[in-house]
């Protein structure tokens, strides 16, 4: 039997529903049921019916689901898939921002292990950030883990005072301002589309700012036919499947998340056979960390 056919027949018995970044390896966004940004994924997530979310993506992703949906067990591919960027981020100076500014909201970028957003106002991701931090009533604003979305945001929402953290995505900061020069000097017709956890200096030569949803729809609904593509590169499967007369050039040499590519069709079968690597979670915490993303939810 091959591993699909055996795919399909675990998630059957299992009751499974799949759930899939945009980032993984082709082959499993291809026999995933939902594919999308982080957004769109923790709202399929939240209100997902099958008795287990097998998560084709990095831990915080499968936190966030135990977090908004803890009867169903939550399964991962390959538990060492994790973000270096959810980790970026410091309790004590969390605590030290509260005691300088009373009026301080913390807004936690989603790719955040759940023990930070225990310590948030408010989730967002590079969907929501902006229509977010401009409905908060707080003049002040401490974004973390992610400086570079933080100051995409901050450039944004002008009126707000914003205090930056140091966190970064090795895989957008890998792209540089050069790479994007010399990508434009060589495919002039070209737009660039651009994600914001790329540094400041790369969005200032982008035609459109966004997520990797927003990436894929500009793409599709654009009369051009050429794209700069600064995000990871797992982005260009769906490109494709919508756009197969049109051409995307990679700006950068490294736009590959090596946790993402962790996840492949046979550990997708194992997990549904064995069901051991499920995300487990204290209840206490569970229940601080819900408080941020629901927030999300509401004000997304
Ligand atoms: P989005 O898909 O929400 O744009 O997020 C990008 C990312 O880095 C996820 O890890
Ligand atoms: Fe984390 Fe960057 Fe990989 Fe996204 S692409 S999971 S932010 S390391």
């Amino acid at each position: 039997m091959s591993t699909i056919d055996k795919i399909k027949e675990l998630k059957k018995e299992r009751n499974a529903v799949i759930l899939a970044h945009y980032y993984v390896n082709d082959e499993v966004q291809a026999i995933a049921d939902y594919v999308g940004d982080s957004f769109y994924l923790s709202k399929i997530a939240a209100k997902a019916e099958a008795d287990t979310i097998l998560f084709c993506g990095v831990s915080f992703m499968g936190e966030s689901a135990k977090i908004l949906n803890p009867a169903k067990t939550v399964l991962m591919p390959d538990m060492q898939a994790d973000c270096p960027m959810a980790h970026m981020a410091d309790f004590n100076k969390i605590e030290e921002m509260r005691n300088q500014y009373t009026d301080l909201a913390v807004v936690c970028y989603i790719n955040s292990t759940a023990e930070l957003k225990t310590h948030s106002d408010v989730c967002v991701t590079s969907s929501n950030a902006l229509k977010i931090v401009k409905a908060l009533p707080n003049q002040h604003i401490y974004f973390i883990p992610d400086e570079n979305l933080g100051r995409y945001v901050a450039s944004q929402v002008p009126d707000k005072h914003f205090i930056f953290n140091d966190g970064y995505c090795h895989v957008h900061t890998s792209i540089s301002a050069e790479h994007v020069k010399k990508a434009k000097e060589d495919h002039p017709g070209a737009e660039i589309l651009v994600h914001p956890e790329c540094t400041m200096g790369v969005l200032a030569f982008a035609d459109y700012i966004g997520s990797t949803s927003g990436i894929i729809d500009y793409a599709t609904a654009s009369k051009t036919n050429e794209f700069i593509i600064c995000t990871e590169l797992g982005v260009l499967y769906e490109l494709k499947v919508k756009n197969p007369d049109k051409h995307f050039y990679a700006a950068g040499h490294q736009q590959f998340c090596p946790n993402m590519k962790r996840i492949t069709l046979e550990k997708v079968a194992e997990a549904l056979e064995q069901m051991t690597n499920t995300i487990e979670m204290e209840e206490d915490m569970r229940i601080r960390a819900k408080k941020p993303l629901e927030r999300m939810l509401e004000l997304g």
